[in-house]
């Protein structure tokens, strides 16, 4: 076990990579991680505009549903930085909102291959240095909407649920080989892609907010460092003990 130094950081010798690190969540992880003394490397698609400026953090392109591209990224990644010893699988999309029979085949496929396929690449180019130093942390950004049903949206809850499971089915895995696996499931963010869905709702973006958080034990939207900090707390040893976890983060909305 890496035992920081007092004042040093949390995640102080540590190296890791972060998807979707130009996006609001996976933003504020890229920012949190590296505050914490990480070497972070941070991957999203290209053309995205860097979202964090950090000595510690590297911007790398990648296309999550392309096996050339993630096991070309990850390479360099590990030529650069060293062998990860984290794992954030944060890229994702929604997709249009509305029942599943008005969905088109084209919206299936681009899901499940950013929000499934994606966390599955990374996970596989990953894995391989991670079981040479028999030590590692994978932390699959899975949703409330990965545990629970519902109307809007049934085929990011599928992908959801999808990662929901392959993050226990690979902590099965890889424990052995001292690899933890674990998820979170953020509810509703003060972020792009819920202010998205809230435009695009048939209610409304008012009502829509009060059916998402306005019956929740905290009634309101979380703010992305209170995701960092849930990230943060499964990339660190301190969760040593912890893994085929899910971590919900979600003002109480699944709990009521
Ligand atoms: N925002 C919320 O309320 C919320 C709630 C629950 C779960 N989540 C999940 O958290 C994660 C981050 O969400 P966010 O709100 O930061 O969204 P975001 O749109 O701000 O960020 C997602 C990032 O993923 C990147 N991405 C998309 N396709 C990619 C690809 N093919 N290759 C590489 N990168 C790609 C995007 O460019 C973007 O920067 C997602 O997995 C999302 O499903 C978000």
């Amino acid at each position: 076990m890496n035992q920081t130094t007092p004042g040093a950081g949390r995640m102080a010798g540590k190296t890791a990579i972060v998807t979707g690190g130009r996006g609001d969540l996976g933003s504020a992880t890229v920012r949190l991680l590296a505050e914490q003394g990480a070497k972070v490397a941070s991957l999203d698609v290209a053309g995205a505009p860097a979202a964090v400026e950090h000595p510690s953090v590297a911007e790398y392109d990648v296309d999550v549903t392309s096996e050339a591209s993630v096991a070309g990224t990850v390479a360099s990644v590990c030529a650069d930085l060293g062998t990860p010893d984290v794992l954030v699988n944060a890229a994702g999309i929604i997709g249009p909102a509305g029942p599943s029979h008005t969905a088109e085949e084209q919206d299936f496929d681009l899901l499940f291959n950013v929000n499934v396929k994606g966390v599955w690449l990374m996970t596989k180019h990953t894995v391989p240095a991670m079981l040479q130093q028999q030590a590692g942390s994978i932390i699959n950004f899975s949703s409330i909407h990965g545990i629970t049903g519902g109307k809007n949206v049934p085929l990011y809850h599928a992908t959801k649920g999808a990662v929901r499971l392959l993050t226990k089915s690979d902590a099965a895995a890889y424990g052995g080989h001292g690899i933890r696996v674990n998820s979170i499931h953020p509810g509703s963010m003060n972020t792009r892609m819920s202010r998205r869905s809230a435009e695009q709702s048939p209610i409304g973006a008012a009502a829509y907010y009060q059916q998402l958080v306005g019956g929740n034990p905290l009634p309101r939207q979380g703010e992305p460092i209170e995701i960092a900090y849930a990230v943060l707390y499964l990339a660190s040893d301190e969760s040593r003990f912890t893994t085929g976890a899910e971590l919900v983060v979600d003002g109480g909305y699944t709990a009521v």
